[in-house]
C-alpha cells in the first residue's frame, strides 16, 4: 500500500493523479470524504467493484454509494432526476446527503447488489472532489472499514482495518462530519428517510416541501423498508456497549471489566474508567463519536457505557449510530 499524506484543503495535485491512475486501473483507493473515509474503486467496471466487496468481507447484498464530481455526472447514472433531485442536489451538494433513485443501465448489479437503484452523492471533501475530478469516472465507495466494524475517520483506522488490501490510501488528517451520510430515497411515490445523517429529516422536508418519513415497518406488518446494510449490527465497536442515564453511569461499577465511559455532561467518578468527553452539540459529538469508539476499543475496553443522548431530533443520527451499536 501506498500512503500519501495530502493538505485537507488544498491537496497536492501529484498525490491526487497517483490516486486516481489508481482508481483507473481498477485498483482500490481509500479517501477522505466530509462524513468518513471510503473506499473507492471504478463504478462502471464490475471486477473493481467486485474486489471492494472481498477487501470489506462484505455480503454482496449490500449496495455501494456512487460519488461523482457534478450533477451532469450523477444524471448519466439515473435514468429518472425527479424534481425532488433537482432540490436536494441544489441545496446539499457537495455535501452528506447520498440520493437513491432508478439506476441506468450502465451500473453494475455489483454496485446497486441487484437492485434497480443506485445512491449517489458528491462529497464536500476537497480530496474527495480532487480525486473525482482526476479521475473523472464515477466512483463505488463504500465507507473503508472491515464488514460490520466501525466506519473509519482517519487514515489511521483506515490502514487498522484494511491496511494490506488497498492500493492508495489518502490521508487528508481526520474527516470533519464524523458520521454517513444522510441517505434518502426518491424512487418511491413518497420521499423516504433510508439512513439519518447530519442533514436531517426536518432538513429534506423544508427544501421539498413535503415530510420525509423515516423508512420503518410498515403499519399492517408488511417486511421493514430498511436501507440494505442497515438491517445488521453495524457501526459497532468491538466492546459492548450501552446507553445509560447521567445518574446511573454515575453509580454503575462494572465488576472484572476494562470500561469506557463517553460522557457529555455527566461527571463520573471512577479512577479504573477510561473516560472521554465529547461536546454536548450534535455536530462536536458526531465529530468526535467513531475516533471515541475507535480508542476505547484500542484501550483494551470490553465495555463501553455512553451518556444518554438530548431527545432532540438533531441527535437523531447520533442515537441511530449508538442503538445499532448497542444491539
Ligand atoms: O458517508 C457515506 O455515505 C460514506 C462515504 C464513504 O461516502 N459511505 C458509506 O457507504 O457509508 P456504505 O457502503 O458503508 O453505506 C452505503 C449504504 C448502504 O448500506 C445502503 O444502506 C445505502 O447506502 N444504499 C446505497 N445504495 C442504495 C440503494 N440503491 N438503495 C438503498 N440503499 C442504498
Ligand atoms: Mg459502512
Amino acid at each position: 500500500m501506498i500512503r500519501l499524506q495530502v493538505d485537507p484543503l488544498d491537496p497536492d495535485p501529484l498525490a491526487i493523479t497517483e490516486a486516481a491512475v489508481a482508481i483507473n486501473a481498477g485498483g482500490l483507493v481509500a479517501f477522505p470524504t466530509e462524513t468518513v473515509y471510503g473506499l473507492g474503486a471504478l463504478a462502471l467496471d464490475p471486477h473493481a467493484v467486485r474486489r471492494i466487496y472481498k477487501a470489506k468481507g462484505r455480503p454482496s447484498f449490500n449496495p455501494v454509494i456512487v460519488h461523482v464530481a457534478t450533477p451532469e455526472g450523477a444524471k448519466e447514472l439515473v435514468t429518472d432526476w425527479p424534481v425532488g433531485a433537482e432540490r436536494l442536489a441544489r441545496a446539499f451538494w457537495p455535501g452528506p446527503l447520498t440520493l437513491v433513485l432508478p439506476r441506468a443501465s450502465t451500473v453494475p448489479n455489483e454496485v446497486t447488489a441487484g437492485l434497480d437503484s443506485v445512491g449517489i452523492r458528491i462529497p464536500a471533501h476537497p480530496v474527495a472532489l480532487a480525486l473525482l475530478r482526476a479521475a473523472a469516472v464515477p466512483v463505488a465507495a463504500p465507507s473503508a472499514n472491515r464488514y460490520t466494524e466501525l466506519s473509519p475517520t482517519t487514515a489511521d483506522h483506515v490502514q487498522q482495518s484494511l491496511g494490506g488490501e488497498v492500493d492508495v490510501l489518502l490521508d487528508g488528517g481526520p474527516t470533519t462530519v464524523g458520521i454517513e451520510s444522510t441517505v434518502v430515497d426518491l424512487t418511491g411515490a413518497h420521499p423516504t428517510l433510508l439512513r439519518p445523517g447530519m442533514i436531517s429529516a426536518g432538513a429534506l422536508s423544508a427544501v421539498l416541501g413535503v415530510p420525509v418519513k423515516r423508512a420503518g415497518p410498515e403499519p399492517k406488518g408488511e417486511a421493514p423498508r430498511l436501507s440494505p446494510g442497515q438491517v445488521e449490527r453495524h457501526y459497532a465497536p468491538r466492546a459492548r456497549l450501552s446507553i445509560l442515564d447521567g445518574d446511573s453511569i454515575a453509580d454503575v461499577r462494572v465488576a472484572g471489566e476494562r470500561v469506557g465511559l463517553i460522557l457529555r455532561t455527566a461527571s463520573v467518578d471512577d479512577p479504573k474508567a477510561v473516560v472521554i468527553r465529547l461536546p454536548d452539540d450534535p455536530q462536536g459529538f458526531a465529530h468526535g463519536l467513531y475516533a471515541a469508539l475507535h480508542s476505547l476499543d484500542e484501550a483494551g475496553c470490553t465495555r463501553i457505557l455512553v451518556e444518554e443522548l438530548p431527545r432532540d431530533p438533531a441527535w437523531d443520527a447520533i442515537r441511530d449510530r449508538l442503538e445499532r451499536a448497542s444491539r
